[in-house]
């Protein structure tokens, strides 16, 4: 079944690549109103060309002013927004032996402080629908599966999904008291260049187009966990429930050979 939603005005992060280009798609010839946010100018103006529901809002999402001002501009734009969908980051795998704070931060810097610079922003504009047109906005956020349990070489990633999961169901709480709801989205592996990247096994990976029906429909219905493939994400949350001695075991077992080998480390 296709899910839609009601017409809208909403801000996409991430838009030029993968999920985010997808939904961008999808969004736009249902016939929302969209603002369009990646780096690359260039990714942007070939999804607007042509639309005239589309608007292309460049920025670095790292970029606390940037994205500022690109709240700024959407208002000028919009006068609202009821619909706020976070989905830019990115993925870099931590290797212990070389410790790497920068690679860390890098991953920490869309993922979770680019978030929360985008809210900072995109906040007035869903006070704005509420006020001014009476709608019950939304706030929502691409995490990953990877918060619900600790995996091996996640500590970057992983840890900023976690991080960005858990603000997000904290900000619910304080923000359900304003009328405005938010909902967090938490996929499994999908084919996107962002996992095309990886060189390890990714089970049950599924296409953009399941991931982006996944969030319509959860977004539709306003759930407030959109996870997908659901196979998947039951399987990783049951293990995140785990006692912390099994999923330890567990976990071990999912670290690759030659990432123990140069240690000597074959337990
Ligand atoms: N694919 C998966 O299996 C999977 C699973 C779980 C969660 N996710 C999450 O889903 C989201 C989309 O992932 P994807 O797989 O579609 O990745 P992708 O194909 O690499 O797309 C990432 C998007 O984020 C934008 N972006 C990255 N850094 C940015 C920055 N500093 N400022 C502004 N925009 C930035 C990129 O555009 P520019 O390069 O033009 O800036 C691009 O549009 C990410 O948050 C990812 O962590 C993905």
């Amino acid at each position: 079944m296709t899910a839609t939603l009601a017409p809208q005005r909403i801000w996409l992060t991430g838009a030029t690549s993968g999920i985010g280009r997808a939904l961008a798609e999808r969004l736009l010839d249902d016939g929302h109103r969209v603002a369009l946010s990646a780096r690359s100018a260039e990714g942007l103006a070939a999804l607007t060309e042509g639309r005239d529901n589309a608007l292309a809002v460049p920025l670095d999402i790292t970029d606390r002013e940037a994205v500022a001002a690109a709240g700024e501009r959407i208002d000028a734009a919009f006068g609202g927004l009821e619909l706020v969908l976070l989905n830019a980051g990115t993925c870099e795998y931590l290797d212990a032996r070389d410790f790497d704070v920068d690679l860390i931060e890098r991953v920490f810097a869309p993922n979770f402080h680019g978030a929360l610079y985008a809210i900072e922003a995109a906040l007035p504009l869903l006070r704005q629908a509420r006020d001014r047109d009476g709608s019950r906005p939304l706030l929502a956020a691409t995490s990953s599966a990877s918060a619900y349990v600790a995996l091996p070489r996640a500590e970057a990633y992983g840890a900023s999904k976690a991080a960005l999961t858990y603000f997000m169901e904290s900000l619910r709480l304080d923000l359900a008291a304003e009328a405005i709801d938010v909902s967090v989205i938490h996929p499994g592996f999908v084919k996107t260049p962002l996992t095309d990247r990886n060189d390890f096994p990714m089970p049950m990976r599924v296409g953009v187009e399941t991931a982006v029906e996944a969030i319509l429909e959860g977004l539709a219905r306003r759930a407030l966990d959109i996870h997908f493939p659901k196979r998947f994400t039951y399987l990783v949350k049951l293990m995140g429930i785990l006692p912390p001695g099994l999923r330890f075991r567990l976990g071990k077992r999912m670290i690759r050979d030659r990432d123990t080998e140069a240690a000597g480390d074959q337990t």
